[in-house]
This record gives structure tokens, sequence and C-alpha cells, in this order.
């Protein structure tokens, strides 16, 4: 794992897209995995200027989400189709018929699932995948419990998650239960993570994610045993990890080693 530190969540939001950029560059038919959520927001905005004012060229990435709320439709204002649409996909230029987010009304779940995983096997795999991290220590939504080899399936969310997304849900709408989410086993795939984790809420989750067991109880845990994972979080995110120091001196060690900040197969 690399532990890359920034200062606070606008430097986050910078470097996010400055390694997303990179890697698109670096292999402009890539295959993304996105997430939504109010932490990566800043970084697509920041890709969205990279797009118009420095000609960041999106027209071969193919995109998967990693989840949706079940029962809503693509069009309902709070689906992660249109917050996709809203704070991103509109406004660059990644073919429609590129872009890939579970569909939460589809009718055979199990099916539907199987076809999604099946879908990102004939895109070649996922290049690179964003991630965020819940407070209790979620990827995707995979909540505590998940099983660490899990596929893309409907989970039940924990209230404390419901709780947390109720706050872009309208009073007296009914927050989602569920969703369809890409498992753990799944996002291990990807042949690159970037983990994003910004503010003191998520300083908790950060650390047992980063330093605790592998535990299924905090999914975020199992990238430990991937590769290639960055995690890239702001003070706030990062202030209850022991290792700080060290981390801060392997960011200058490998600074020139890896430019585009994605960690290597030896970190
Ligand atoms: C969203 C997702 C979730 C979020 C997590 C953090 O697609 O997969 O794991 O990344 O719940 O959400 P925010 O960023 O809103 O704090």
């Amino acid at each position: 794992m690399l532990v890359v530190l920034v200062p606070d969540a606008a430097a986050l939001d910078r470097e996010a897209a400055r390694i997303v950029a990179h890697r698109v560059r670096d292999k402009p038919s890539i295959t993304l995995g996105l997430a939504s959520g109010s932490t990566p927001l800043g970084m697509y905005r920041e890709l969205i200027r990279l797009h118009r004012e420095e000609g960041l060229d999106l027209s071969r990435v193919t995109t998967f989400n990693l989840d949706e709320y079940l029962g809503l439709a693509p069009s309902h204002p709070r689906s992660f189709h249109r917050f996709m649409r809203e704070f991103f996909f509109d406004h660059v230029n990644v073919p429609a018929s590129n872009i890939h987010v579970p569909d939460g009304t589809a009718a055979d779940l199990d099916a539907y699932c199987a076809e999604y995983e099946r879908r990102i096997v004939e895109a070649g795999g996922i290049d690179l995948q964003v991630l965020g991290i819940g407070r209790d220590g979620h990827i995707g939504f995979n909540e505590p419990t998940s099983s660490l080899a899990s596929r893309t399936r409907v989970k039940t969310l924990t209230a404390a998650t419901m709780e947390d997304n109720r706050r872009v849900f309208e009073a007296g709408e009914p927050v989602p239960e569920c969703a369809i989410t890409m498992g753990i086993g799944t996002i291990l795939e990807a042949r690159h993570i970037l983990l994003l984790g910004a503010g003191a809420a998520k300083r908790e989750a950060v650390a047992k994610a980063v330093e605790g067991p592998v535990t299924a109880t905090v999914t975020a845990s199992a990238l430990q045993l991937h590769p290639q994972v960055t995690v890239l979080v702001d003070r706030d995110a990062a202030a209850a990890l022991r290792h700080l120091e060290y981390y801060e001196r392997v960011m200058h060690t490998t600074a020139t080693l890896t430019p585009d900040r994605v960690a290597r197969p030896t970190d």
C-alpha cells in the first residue's frame, strides 16, 4: 500500500484527478471503476476542468460504477445514475455506450449482477478502481461481514450507512435499504486501486483499513491483500494512523519512482 498524505480536501481533489488523468493519458482506452458519494465529487470537478482546459480526452474510456440503490430507476433524482451524469458524465466526453452503472430496477437481480460481472471481464477488467470509504469501513456497499470473496450482488445497508445516505434524500422520502454493489472479490480484481478518504469522520475507518487486521467487519481492510493500492488521504482522515512519519518518508523516497502516485507491485 502506498499511503499518500495531502493537507486538505482541495489538495485531495487535485491529486486524485491528477492520478486518474495520468492513467488516462498513459492508456486512453482505460477501464475505470468509479464511485459516487461526496468524497470523489471534487475529483470529478477537477477532471472536468482538465477535460475543458487541458484537453484531457476521455473518448476511449470505459467506466463501471461500483453501486446503485436498489429500486431507484436511472432517472430518479437520488440515483447514482443521476449523480454520475450531473457531476461528471454530462460534462466530459466518455461515450454513453461505454458507461456502466448498475440498474437498481433490474427484474432478475441475480442474472443482472452476473451480467455486470461479465461486462467487466468483456471490457478487459478494471484498470483503475476509485473508491471512497464508509464510516464503517465499507468499500462499494460491502457492509461489515460481507464476504471478502463476494461478487456483484444485492446488499442490505446498515442503519449507519442509511443515516449517512439520508442527507441527499428529501425529508420524509424513504432511504433505500439495499443496494447493488460490486463485491470485494470484484474490487480486488482491479489492476490498481485508489482509495480516497477525506475528513475527520473517516479517520477511524481509514486507520482500521490501512493498519488494522484484515477482517470482513471492515471490508476496506481487504485492500491490504491487493498488491497495487494507493490510499490518498487528507490530514483529518489520516489523523488516527500510527505510522504517519513512515508514510511521509515513503512518499518522499518513492516520489521520483512513482510520479503518478499509483502504487507499484512492491508497495
Ligand atoms: C459510493 C460507494 C460508497 C461510498 C462511501 C463513502 O459509490 O461505493 O462506498 O464511497 O459510502 O461515501 P461518501 O463519499 O459520501 O462519504
